[in-house]
């Protein structure tokens, strides 16, 4: 079997340079069943932190249902096929709105990039506006939006960004709905230079529970005072969510659900086919119809018949046994752990979550909120060494990030904590 630098040096040689890998020593995995994956020594991992696997690796309902379309018919979306029908009615009857149609993709990229052109379609503007924190995918005009990433080409003269919630600093410096209004005057300030600008303004894209700025705990209503500037200016919300949709955060089978903010367009992708590349962007008819009418749109691959088995296949599972509730259940268990443990461990600075998306917040010095991304990083590598997988995202990069496929029991929050414990007591204070 090769090893690990070997098959590094054929990656770079075969994929190119700077492709990203996790944890200090990579890993290899070759299998994966239910929350757990094995590497290619045949060592197991409790897998925390991947939430494409959504129903759990491998999980054999889903499995089936791509072997049984897959050797009956494939094909695309210009022969009729009631696959994509019946997921289509299926999936717009978990909205509690007139959202009612939808364009299936195989990346939550192309979704993005199809509610942009909606947005333009609709407001006959292109001024987009963005948390400062955030990833909302790969394609050219979608990867504009990233501060983070930022990418060396293109144009993203029509983008500004908002600071990203942080309800540990909060803007302002008063969490709940006086940091609800900041965001909003930030949000009415863009809009302000978009139009000031002669650009114009088309739409608001934010993920509703903001995951990869470091899921700030956010109260039912908080997004109103922004929705409001949002729709006084006359442009859309777009919901991406991709990461915290399909009832993961145990309280709704949607983000914005959960905060009572309601979208124009919902984008979503990551967890839709368990693996499986399916993707999808959601809307009103009238939100369509204008887009239909200004682009011709053709996705060979999107709502293809397996992509369809494999999408409605997630939603049987989420239903038939009962992950909403358990991610709610299991979600409220592993954060109560994690707040036992910051009373022993100093380095713990804020716990916060929903559901099965979760996590730490780790500090210097809990007075000054001085980030620990470092020791976060050693939290992680170390993590790994001990046979539990997570990472850490966040604004300053220090917040360890849980977010386990949703079968996720008591006993494998117990085995995490515990595991998580022995690691911070290994690794001793924070100090950057
Ligand atoms: C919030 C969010 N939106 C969109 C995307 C892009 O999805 P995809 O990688 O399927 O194109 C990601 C991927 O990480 C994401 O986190």
């Amino acid at each position: 079997m090769p090893s690990i630098p070997e098959m590094l040096e054929r990656r770079t040689r075969l994929l190119g340079p700077n492709v990203s890998t996790f944890y200090d020593d990579p890993l290899h995995l070759v299998r994966g069943e239910g929350v757990w994956v094995w590497d290619a020594q045949g060592r197991k991992y409790l897998d925390c932190y991947n939430n494409v696997p959504h129903v759990g690796h491998c999980h054999p309902r889903v499995v089936e249902a791509i072997c049984t379309q897959a050797s009956t018919l494939n094909t695309h979306t210009r022969y009729v096929h009631d696959g994509i029908l019946d997921y289509v009615e299926r999936l717009t009857a978990t909205f509690t709105s007139d959202i009612s149609t939808a364009i299936m993709t195989c990346t939550g990229s192309e979704a993005n990039d199809i509610a942009l052109r909606m947005a333009e379609a609709v407001t006959g503007k292109r001024g987009v506006i963005a948390t400062d924190h955030t990833y909302h995918g790969n394609t050219t005009v979608v990867a504009q939006l990233s501060a983070t990433n930022p990418p060396t080409t293109g144009d993203g003269s029509h983008v500004r960004h908002v600071p990203a919630p942080d309800s540990y600093r909060p803007l302002g410096g008063v969490a709940g709905m006086p940091h609800a209004q900041a965001f909003a005057d930030k949000v009415q300030e863009a809009i302000d230079n978009l139009n000031a600008s002669g650009i114009g303004f088309s739409a608001l894209i934010l993920c509703p529970a903001f995951l990869n700025e470091g899921f700030p705990m956010l109260e039912a209503g908080w997004l109103t005072p922004t929705l409001d500037v949002v729709r006084k200016a006359g442009g859309l919300f777009i919901a991406d969510e991709v990461q915290p949709g399909f009832a993961r955060n145990g309280e709704a089978f949607w983000g914005h659900q959960r905060i009572n903010a309601q979208p124009d367009i919902v984008t979503m992708g990551k967890p839709m086919g368990n693996g499986h590349p399916v993707a999808a962007v959601a809307t009103t008819a009238e939100i369509m119809a204008a887009f239909r009418n200004s682009f011709r749109y053709f996705n060979t691959f999107g709502g293809n018949p397996v992509s369809c088995a494999a999408a409605m296949a997630v939603l049987d599972v989420i239903e038939d046994e009962n992950l909403q509730e358990n991610a709610r259940i299991v979600g409220a268990h592993a954060r109560a752990g994690l707040s036992k443990l910051a009373e022993k461990h100093e380095c713990i600075g804020d716990v916060r979550g929903y559901g099965l998306f979760f996590g730490a917040e780790l500090v210097t010095n809990r007075t000054t909120k001085a980030p620990a991304s470092q020791h976060a990083i050693r939290v992680a590598n170390e993590m790994r060494r001990r046979g539990v997988l997570m990472n850490k995202l966040g604004i300053h990069y220090n917040t360890l990030k849980i977010r386990p496929p949703m079968p996720f029991s008591i006993e494998d929050a117990d085995f995490m904590l515990a595991t998580l414990d022995a690691t911070l007591d290994h690794l001793g204070p924070a100090l950057d």
